[in-house]
């Protein structure tokens, strides 16, 4: 088939280069941002994601890079992949959905599935932006990808789900599967509003079991007692298990964060409280602060300098977007210290652009030289091979505060450093 993807971002790419790689299909993206446009007609990859270059090259025969729809023949199904970011009053831009459903117009009777994350209730608005009387050839296609694991979530789907308009038609609904037939995994069709509160309500669960755990592994703390092996037991239980359970110095991302504003503004929009979702947005915030005010704590005053290791918001992938590292980086910035930053994916022009101020470097290593206190930020696992023993004589105080649990806490002190991690009991150097 030839399916044409508009935008080519996080979701577009990852959904059109899957698609090529799936059945041969033939994959025309249409992206207007002049950067993206270049690189993607170079071979290279726009974003970071662990396969996404390789598979593209695989199927670069197959593969078309348009700036505009006008040199683009007609597809058979059309995917909007477009970004729909929110504002800090929870509002989406619908600026480049409309846009790109504004450009559809010349292709009044092509099939689209629109995969852009929508705010429940919108769905319902897409024929009309489409400028069509109705979404008979019309859907959503909500997608659950993961960044920095997205090219094997796209190729081994948990589900795949179809939103329908009361209109979409049994014609449709066959491309779609068309598209997708080769991959194994539960269909759901269902309605477009449904279809959407699938993602928003998955994504608040995870967020909520992200936040519980943290919260108890601040109590956890309290007791003395490492939140790990209690976490253990809690996940042996089927019905909790032992995924996504890891307490960190709180979650990050350009999806999680902004799910949970997605619910709570369309709850309180209806009069609804959203006692939950607000609760777990909040533990988040307070569970970031905790960590960088333990680190000021250690500190000697004014101008100390903090090593940081990583900046982006999870490992295998240069998203700063929400980043707990970021939030660190300019609460320390903020209260006078210095910062001096590495992470492997993360250009220093993002870094500075998210944390002015912020000294990047470009080896994990070199942020310990006479750092006062060294956090790691980030899921990297390069940061759990560090040989803290022989590193210990760059610092100026070997404090190590451990964010996202990489590192066993007793190892650490006998390496000679403070420990400091979340849900884990603090440890002194062994030496005393
Ligand atoms: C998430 C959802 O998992 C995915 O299904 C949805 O489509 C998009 O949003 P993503 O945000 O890319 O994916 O990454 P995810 O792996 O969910 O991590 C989100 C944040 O939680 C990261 O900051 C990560 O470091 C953190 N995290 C994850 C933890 O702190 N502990 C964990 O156990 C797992």
């Amino acid at each position: 088939m030839h399916i044409v993807v508009i935008g080519a971002g996080y979701v577009g790419l990852v959904t059109g280069v899957g698609l090529a790689g799936l059945a041969d299909h033939r994959v025309t993206f249409v992206e207007t941002a002049r950067d993206r446009l270049a690189a993607l007609r170079a071979g290279r990859m726009p974003i970071v994601e662990p396969g996404l270059g390789e598979a593209f090259g695989a199927a670069r025969d197959r593969i078309e890079v348009a700036g505009s729809l006008d040199a683009v023949r007609s597809p058979d199904v059309v995917f909007v992949a477009v970004a729909t970011p929110i504002s800090e009053a929870g509002d989406p831009d619908l600026r480049q959905l409309r846009a790109a459903l504004a450009d559809l117009r010349a292709w009044s009777d092509a099939h689209v599935s629109v995969r852009s994350t929508l705010p429940p209730g919108l769905s319902s608005r897409l024929p009309a932006l489409a400028g069509r009387p109705n979404g008979s050839r019309m859907s959503t296609n909500p997608e659950f990808l993961r960044q920095g694991s997205a090219m094997r979530d796209f190729r081994n789907p948990s589900r795949i789900v179809v939103g329908r308009f009361p209109e979409t038609s049994p014609e449709h609904l066959a491309v779609l599967e068309a598209v997708y037939a080769p991959l194994e995994a539960p269909r759901l069709t269902v309605g477009v509003v449904a279809a959407e509160l699938i993602k928003n309500v998955a994504n608040g669960f995870l967020a909520l079991r992200l936040s519980f755990v943290n919260e108890m592994a601040t109590l956890a703390e309290e007791f003395g007692v490492d939140a790990d092996e209690v976490l253990a037991g809690v996940g042996l239980d089927p019905r909790i298990g032992p995924d996504y359970l890891r307490p960190s110095l709180g979650f990050g991302g350009s999806c999680l964060p902004k799910e949970l504003q997605v619910l709570t503004v369309a709850g309180r929009r209806r009069g609804l409280p959203m006692h939950l979702a607000r609760a777990v947005a909040q533990v988040n915030v307070e569970q970031q602060d905790r960590f960088v005010r333990r680190i000021i704590r250690d500190l000697p005053d004014g101008g100390a300098l903090v090593g940081l290791l990583g900046l982006s918001f999870k490992a295998d992938t240069d998203d700063l977007r929400g980043s707990p590292a970021v939030y660190v980086a300019r609460r320390l910035l903020d209260a006078g210290h210095r910062v001096r930053a590495f992470d492997p994916a993360v250009r220093p022009e993002a870094a500075e652009r998210a944390a002015p101020g912020i000294e990047v470097v470009d080896c994990a290593e070199a942020v310990l030289d006479g750092a006062h206190a060294v956090a790691i930020a980030t899921e990297w696992p390069q940061f759990a091979e560090l040989d803290l023993a022989a590193l210990r004589t760059r610092v100026a105080r070997a404090v190590l505060h451990d964010g996202r649990g990489l590192l066993d806490g007793d190892a650490v002190a006998r390496a000679g450093w403070a420990y400091r991690g979340v849900g884990r009991r603090e440890r002194e150097a062994a030496d005393g």
